[in-house]
C-alpha cells in the first residue's frame, strides 16, 4: 500500500528519514526509503568527520552517494551537522584548542566547502546540534559539566557562548536560502530534567532572535525514552513559545527506547511503543510542526540495534521505529500514518 510519504504529503507533512549511504545497494533497503520517505538525512556523511577528514581536505564521496540517491528517486536532502561535539576529527579539536582566532576561521573553511559543494541540493541544515548542557538526572549522558545553560564542548571553550550565533551567521552570509535549524534532545518528557531543559532551550532561542541571529527552527530529536513519563501538556506549551518566536517546528530524529521491564510479547511492546509516538506526534503536529524524521526506518537498520550506548543490555532489540526487522509494519507505522 502507499507508503509514509505519499500518506504524509496527503496531510501536508514531510515524512522523512535517516539513511546510510553504504547500505543503497541492499536492494529491500533501498525500496523501503523509496517508499516511506519523501525527505532523506545522512546518518553519518555530512557530519564534520565525514566530510573534513584532514584539514583542508573535503570528502564529498559517502554524502555524494546519499545526494545522486536522493535526486534519482525524486527525494529532498536536510543536512546534518555543521557545528556539534560528536563526530570531530582529532585535528578539529586540536585545532580548537589554539583559540579563538584560530577557531573562527576553521569554522568559515568547513562553511565555505560544505555549503558551496551541498548548494542546491541541501536546502535545509542543522547549524548547530546539542549545545544546551543537560540538566541534573537527564539519563541520557553522564553530560559533561555546564557552563551556564550551554554543554562544555571545543567550541565553547574555543569561541564562548557566541560560537552559536556565529555559525548560524556565517551559515546565513553564505546562502541565504537555507534553512537554519537548531537540533536538541530530551526535550519531550514530562520530567524536571526535560523541563529544566526544555526552560535552557527556549532561553537560548529566545537570545538569538532578540539578537536577530537568523534561526529558523528548532529540531526536536525525539529520541524518545519509554521510561520517561509523557504528557502533551508540557511539550505543547514549550512549542507554542517557540512558534510564538517566529520559528518552525521540526521531529528530526524520532525513535523509541523501551523500558528497563518491557510489557509481555511483542503484541503488548508495540502498542505502547505505537502509543508514545501517536501521543509526542500529535502534540507536535498540533502545534504546527510540518516535518517528522525517523531515524532510520526498521529496527534492524537502528543505531539502537548497534551502537552500544543505546542498544538494549539484555539481548533484545529496541522495538522503536515503525518497521520491524523484516520490514514489516508495525504499530508505530500506523501511528503515523494515522497522524499524518
Ligand atoms: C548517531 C548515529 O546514529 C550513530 O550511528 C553514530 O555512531 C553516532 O551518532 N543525535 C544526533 C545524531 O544528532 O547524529 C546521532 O547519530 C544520534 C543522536
Amino acid at each position: 500500500g502507499e507508503g509514509l510519504a505519499a500518506l504524509g504529503r496527503s496531510g501536508g507533512i514531510t515524512f522523512g528519514t535517516a539513511i546510510n549511504s553504504g547500505w543503497l545497494g541492499d536492494a529491500a533497503y533501498a525500496a523501503q526509503i523509496v517508499t516511506e520517505a519523501q525527505l532523506l538525512v545522512p546518518e553519518w556523511e555530512s557530519k564534520w568527520a565525514a566530510l573534513q577528514p584532514r584539514p583542508g581536505s573535503f570528502d564529498f564521496g559517502p554524502l555524494g552517494a546519499v545526494a545522486s540517491f536522493a535526486q534519482a528517486k525524486g527525494k529532498q536532502l536536510r543536512g546534518h551537522v555543521l557545528v556539534w561535539h560528536e563526530a570531530m576529527p582529532s585535528w578539529l579539536v586540536d585545532g580548537l584548542g589554539e583559540g579563538a582566532a584560530k577557531a573562527r576561521s576553521l569554522l568559515a573553511a568547513h562553511l565555505d566547502g560544505v555549503l558551496a559543494a551541498t548548494r542546491p541540493a541541501i536546502r535545509d541544515w542543522d547549524v548547530v546540534n546539542e549545545a544546551v548542557a543537560n540538566a541534573e538526572g537527564n539519563p541520557f549522558t553522564a553530560a559533561t559539566p555546564a557552563q551556564g545553560d550551554l554543554r562544555d564542548t571545543p567550541w565553547l571553550r574555543a569561541l564562548g557562548p557566541g560560537y552559536i550565533e556565529e555559525a548560524f551567521r556565517q551559515a546565513r552570509e553564505r546562502d541565504r536560502t537555507l534553512r537554519l535549524t537548531y537540533n536538541d534532545y530530551g526535550l519531550e518528557g514530562d520530567t524536571p530534567w526535560a523541563e529544566e531543559k526544555r526552560q535552557r532551550v527556549l532561553r537560548l532561542l529566545r537570545r538569538m532572535v532578540g539578537a536577530q541571529c537568523p534561526v529558523d527552527a528548532l529540531g526536536l530529536q525525539a529520541h524518545l525514552l519509554m521510561d520517561e513519563p509523557f504528557r502533551p501538556e508540557p511539550l505543547a506549551g514549550f512549542l507554542r513559545a517557540v512558534r510564538e518566536l517566529g520559528l518552525a517546528v521540526l521531529i528530526t530524529e524520532l525513535d523509541v527506547r523501551e523500558g528497563q521491564q518491557l510489557p509481555g510479547g511483542l503484541a503488548a511492546r508495540d502498542a505502547a511503543v505505537a502509543e508514545r509516538v501517536r501521543q509526542v506526534v500529535g502534540t507536535a503536529l498540533d502545534a504546527g510542526c510540518r516535518t517528522v524524521l525517523t531515524w532510520g526506518l526498521s529496527d534492524r537498520d537502528s543505531w539502537l540495534a548497534r551502537d552500544p550506548g543505546v542498544m538494549r543490555k539484555d539481548g533484545q532489540v529496541h522495538r522503536g521505529l515503525p518497521l520491524d526487522d523484516a520490514g514489516g509494519r508495525k504499530p508505530m507505522w500506523q501511528a503515523l500514518a494515522t497522524a499524518f
